[in-house]
């Protein structure tokens, strides 16, 4: 039986599967059934920045409210700590899981601005998180902000973040930076003991009789692996922090791969919402088995074997190969009838 243990933010994991932040985690005995099923960690479901900010504005105008028509009524208030908002409920959550299972836990912010919502990170710390995994999914639309101030503002709030709480920080992030690696290596000197690459963007699509845009989730494939491979094989090594891989995890040769590039442990959802806690088993009876098919001890051995820096060939991801890529291309045209 090969070795499977990793690390992953300091957090020593008995296998690099990790089941990634989805609405698995909103139920105690499903998180039960992943960890009996092998998942060697559970990232939470996210608290959003907004959830945190509306409740409290929402407080905030009922206290008033109060104030002004009956004064005597703040007392039937009481304060942000203490009353069961949204927030509190993820919290109390959060505490609930860390008390069901064994294997670590960690929570999800998902935020994009600096401010007083950051707060929150420091009660998930408290309510028993093992690690903070910090979503920053932000589509920028207004022309007039340059990459330099939304970059700024990633940073500040990866900062702001390290100086809130004291466990292990991880940042999921989108691959659109116009130079990831500057990027990666900025969020990590600002406190980010790891990258999680990347976050899916979610495209709505246009219903043409409504004329409206319809959200559109789809569940992942394996294809989406390969973003994501490129990128943790780039920064491997450059970059000195843990990755995760998330997105397209689907197969234990998709786990493989993910450990090759340079991944700590790859992370999985749409796997295990298709087909059920129990997959992360089957995902893990075959890494196993490849494993020793191909004769690998452990994971610890695999791990960077193709990153960029170990290649023989280290153009295989840059310029020079989507040249050679196009020019491989060798499919016959079809002709016209
Ligand atoms: C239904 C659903 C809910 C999700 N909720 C969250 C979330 O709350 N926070 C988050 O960071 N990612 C969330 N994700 C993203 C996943 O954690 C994961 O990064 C993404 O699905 C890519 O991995 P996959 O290809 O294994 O599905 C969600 C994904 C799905 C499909």
């Amino acid at each position: 039986m090969p070795d499977l243990t990793t690390t992953y933010l300091g957090l020593s994991l008995k296998n690099p599967l990790v089941a990634s932040a989805s609405p698995l985690s909103r139920n105690v005995d499903t998180v039960r059934r992943l960890e009996e099923a092998g998942a060697a960690a559970v990232v939470t479901y996210s608290l959003f920045e907004e959830e945190i900010t509306h409740e409290s504005l929402e407080l905030d105008h009922y206290l008033e409210l109060g104030t002004h028509s009956y004064a005597e009524s703040i007392s039937y208030f009481p304060d942000l700590d203490t009353y069961s908002v949204g927030p509190e409920r993820y919290l109390e959550h959060v505490a609930r899981l860390k008390a069901a299972v064994e294997i670590p836990v960690i929570g999800s912010l998902n935020g994009v601005s600096s401010g007083g919502w950051i707060e929150y990170a420091q009660r998930i710390e408290d309510a028993g998180a093992d690690a903070l995994e910090l979503n920053i999914y932000y589509l920028p639309a207004s022309p007039d902000l340059t990459a330099t101030e939304l970059e700024t503002n990633y940073i500040h709030l990866v900062r702001d973040l390290r100086a809130e709480i004291s466990i292990p920080i991880a940042v999921k992030l989108s691959p659109y930076f116009t130079s990831l690696p500057n990027m990666a290596h900025r969020l990590v000197e600002a406190g980010a003991d790891g990258l999680a690459l990347f976050n899916r963007f979610y495209q709505p699509d246009f219903d043409l009789e409504a004329l409206s845009v319809t959200p559109n989730l789809q569940l992942s494939t394996s294809n989406e692996l390969r973003l994501r491979l490129r990128w943790i094989a780039i920064l491997y090594g450059r970059i000195a922090a843990d990755f995760a891989l998330t997105g397209g995890v689907h197969t234990g040769e998709d786990v493989v791969k993910a450990l090759m590039a340079g991944a700590q442990v790859a992370m999985t959802t749409s796997e295990l919402l298709a087909h059920g806690a129990e997959r992360a088993m089957g995902i893990l009876s075959e890494l196993s088995v490849w494993m020793e098919e191909h004769e690998y001890e452990s994971v610890t051995q695999m791990r960077g074997c193709m990153s960029q820096r170990a290649l023989a060939e280290p153009a295989a991801f840059e310029r020079a190969n989507y040249m050679k890529v196009l020019g491989s291309f060798t499919r016959p045209l079809k002709s016209n009838p």
